[in-house]
């Protein structure tokens, strides 16, 4: 039981069975990979649907979901991402679905990125144009503050994807409070406080969170293979340090 769940009993003792769910407050799920055969995520639109089914179950209303992009891996265009969307929103009305879908994209920051930065090809989320991205495994950007920048000129707001599962950022922590002071947000994996990539990570997400560095919350889940992971969520005490951060993701269900 949450906290906010659990005074809410004390207070409406008699209202136990909606205070009572464990679900996702946060409303909106931002990164994922739903849309079938794009990328690395869910092959077909069963396994979409499946997926899907169980955020609307945990209290979803709106999920953003956003397909790899990148130069050598997944080369997808903004038109390709907009035609599976459509897609997508037809398997909702089929089924009936509580909830709503849009796409953006999950951008690799390299020479593809940038020139679709010059082009203005990119899609960003929300009002104040965020733009999700994440860097490479090997090692940290040589040059993140300036790309940054450039997606700040352009007029979007950057959010990096995952911080805690950079290893190069375990170790140096000053970087992603620079990343902080120069104005990206970060986007927390639901997955990375449930063990799935290893002890470092979790403790560098519940660093993030003790920070209150943590602006949106993601579940960045490819396949219904994830949901058992991310059930583990809701039995843990992080989904106190969780409301007690100041989280962007309900901003977005307009
Ligand atoms: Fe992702």
């Amino acid at each position: 039981m949450t906290t906010k769940n659990f005074w809410q009993r004390l207070i409406h003792p008699g209202e136990a069975s909606e205070a009572d769910r464990e679900d996702c407050f946060w409303k909106v799920d931002l990164h994922s990979h739903l849309l079938p055969n794009i990328d690395d995520g869910v092959a077909t639109l069963d396994e979409t649907l499946i997926c899907l089914k169980q955020l609307a179950d945990w209290g979803i209303k709106k999920v953003i979901t956003t397909p790899h992009v990148s130069r050598d891996w997944y080369p997808n265009s903004a038109a390709l991402i907009l035609e599976k969307l459509a897609t997508v929103r037809d398997l909702i009305a089929e089924n009936q679905l509580p909830l709503t879908i849009d796409a953006a994209a999950e951008y690799m920051l390299d020479d593809f990125f940038m020139d679709m930065l010059r082009e203005g090809e990119l899609i960003p989320f929300g009002e104040r144009r965020f733009l999700l991205f994440e860097t490479g495994w090997s090692q940290a950007p040589m040059n993140l503050s300036d790309m940054v920048f450039r997606i700040q000129t352009h007029g979007y707001t950057p959010v990096l994807a995952h911080p805690e599962r950079y290893k190069y950022y375990h170790t140096d922590r000053a970087a992603l409070q620079h990343l902080r002071d120069i104005g990206c947000l970060f986007q927390l994996n639901w997955m990375s406080l449930s063990g799935r990539y290893g002890s470092h990570v979790e403790k560098q997400a519940r660093f993030l969170l003790q920070q209150r560095w943590v602006d949106f919350i993601g579940s960045d889940m490819h396949r219904p293979g994830d949901l058992d992971t991310m059930a583990r969520l809701f039995k843990s005490g992080d989904m106190k340090l969780l409301e007690e951060q100041t989280l962007l993701n309900e901003t977005l269900l307009g």
